[in-house]
């Protein structure tokens, strides 16, 4: 059974103030947020209404100790205007694991993909067309208490809300292999979608940024050798034809793009290798001319490509206009958005008026 949602919609739409051709990453919000509170160990109070501020006390705990969770996924349209969202299973899944993880409660699955289903069809307008861009669904739970003992919450707010995007990176990007930060550890909360990562690398990255690199290639915390991820995005490698990608062991997000990109690839016959990584095979691979490419895969990243990473102070490059891979998979999943390709492994829900009933 599934929670009641309230539904109230705004009568002061914004949609005519946003300009489509020209949406930056992460700063138009659109007409409608989902709410929920959890108090008294139950979730209850569910409703659709206008986005608008929240009022939090300054003794909030999830800004003291961090207990904040989020979710990024996105809704398409097709040629013909159907609203699109692929795989929401997988995010709710996602998301109760690292609320385990976080010690906070998990949500409801069917109450989740509902209020998704309920809220895109509200501001199904706001989904751009043009490939490439999308609608950003963006849930966040967080923790609601205004109390200063480092504790878990007693009481939480998830909220859902949506965002027109275009591409997170438009063009390929240049990675710095980390060799004195870490993201993340074995035994810690690497896996967990949870606030605290991002905060954490954003030093790392205003460093790598200052030496002219666009992001960190996080590596393990012990010996600085094995490749995780890139913090927005998984990563992945082609040598000599085969697909390699680090294993999702705990230190790393189990990116749902990751998991598109593994199995549409092996569908179509690749080899792909989901193991330890080290940067030093990389390296070699770049040096006797094996390494063909490297890509990273996110929700909003989708599959962006690295023209470029270095390593203890040496650059290696790669001509991004040689890449069959990444190309190959970009067009598959813009395609899989548009409605255009079949939905062979059944990750499409399609929305209509009935999501409201
Ligand atoms: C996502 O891909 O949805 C993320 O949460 C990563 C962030 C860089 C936007």
């Amino acid at each position: 059974m599934t929670l009641p949602i309230k539904i109230t919609p705004t009568l002061n739409s914004k949609i005519s103030s946003v300009d489509f051709d020209n949406i930056p990453f992460g700063q138009v919000f659109s007409d409608h947020m989902f709410t929920a509170d959890y108090i008294d160990g139950v979730w209850k109070n569910c409703e659709i209404k206008q986005l608008g501020h929240l009022s939090v006390h300054p003794g909030n705990l999830a800004w003291h100790y961090g207990q904040s969770i989020f979710e990024g996924m996105k809704a398409s349209i097709t040629n013909d205007g159907v609203p699109l969202l692929l795989r929401p299973e997988k995010h709710i899944e996602r998301l109760n694991n690292s609320a385990r993880r976080m010690c906070m409660p998990e949500f409801p699955e069917e109450t989740f993909i509902e209020a998704i289903e309920k809220l895109v069809w509200m501001d199904r307008a706001w989904i751009p067309s043009k490939k490439g861009s999308a609608l950003y669904i963006r849930p966040l739970m967080m923790a609601m208490d205004s109390a200063l003992g480092v504790r878990p919450s007693d009481s939480y707010k998830l909220l859902i809300f949506t965002l027109p995007v275009g591409p997170y990176y438009n063009k390929p990007v240049s990675l710095l292999a980390q060799d004195e930060y870490v993201r993340a550890a074995d035994g810690g909360v690497g896996e967990a979608k949870t606030a605290g990562n991002y905060a954490a690398s954003l030093y790392p990255a205003r460093l790598a940024k200052e030496k002219g690199y666009d992001q960190v290639m996080w590596m393990d915390a012990k010996e600085f050798r094995y490749i995780q991820e890139v913090g927005t995005m998984n990563i992945f490698f082609v040598i000599d034809g085969k697909v390699i990608t680090p294993k999702a062991g705990g230190t790393i997000l189990k990116g749902i793009t990751r998991d598109c990109a593994i199995t549409i690839l092996r569908d179509e016959g690749y080899e792909v290798e989901e193991r330890l990584l080290d940067i030093a095979e990389i390296i070699e691979a770049h040096k006797n001319g094996t390494l063909q490419e490297i890509f990273g895969t996110g929700t909003a990243a989708v599959i962006s490509n690295v023209y470029k990473f270095a390593h203890k102070g040496v650059d290696y490059e790669i001509d991004v206009d040689q890449f069959k891979v990444s190309p190959f998979l970009k067009t598959y999943i813009e395609a899989l958005r548009a409605g255009e390709k079949a939905d062979k492994f059944g990750w499409l829900s399609h929305l209509g008026e009935g999501v409201l009933a």
